[in-house]
């Protein structure tokens, strides 16, 4: 499956360098409920390998279940900017709070299709860093959407899980040619 398809390239001086593909809809990898991991060379640079893949696919967010592995990780960046990339190694959403908003949300495993999604606006969270150290922080507005969107994917939840029947009828043919893409490649 191309969708799935990791390539590591490595040179005999060069550390080793992964490039992703974004995992499409219905691949059972996204199904699998992600696994914790240690905070290693390995882990960051999957870290570094998943931000060049979100930002080359245009997205905001991506767990580590859309680039193929079963793993607790999130890449996200609710600017733009750089400096505020935000990875989130074993993340626990602590508590959800201050009431529900809706906003439409759009996820890279399912190529332009789009639901409002109702979710609290406030989270706060508990999340390892590339250095190891564990943290608690309160995230609110848009950086908390993305962190629940981000984190479904590790519990094995999808955007489709999330959709309205009015959503799920207005996105069933991109939904059902992904899922004849899906069986066409088995
Ligand atoms: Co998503």
């Amino acid at each position: 499956m191309t969708e799935s398809q990791t390539t590591t390239t490595t040179t005999p001086s060069a550390p080793v360098r992964l490039e992703f593909v974004v995992t499409l809809y219905p691949h059972p990898v996204l199904r699998k409920r992600a696994q914790d991991v240690p905070v290693n060379d390995q882990t960051r640079a999957t870290v570094q390998a998943m931000f060049e893949c979100m930002i080359r696919s245009d997205g905001c967010g991506l767990a580590a279940p859309q680039v193929g592995l079963e793993q607790r990780i999130l890449v996200l960046n609710a600017t733009g900017e750089p400096q505020d990339n935000l990875a989130l190694i074993n993340p626990t959403i602590l508590k959800r709070y201050g009431g529900d908003t809706l906003m439409e949300e759009g996820c890279l495993s399912f190529p332009r299709m789009y639901a409002e999604v109702k979710r609290p606006d406030s989270v706060t969270i508990e999340y390892t860093d590339l250095e190891g150290v564990r943290h608690t922080k309160e995230y609110s507005g848009f950086i908390a959407r993305i962190i629940q969107h981000e984190y479904d994917h590790l519990e094995g939840v999808l955007l489709v899980d999330r959709m309205t029947p009015a959503d799920k009828a207005r996105n069933r043919s991109g939904l059902e040619a992904l899922i004849e893409r899906w069986k066409r490649a088995q």
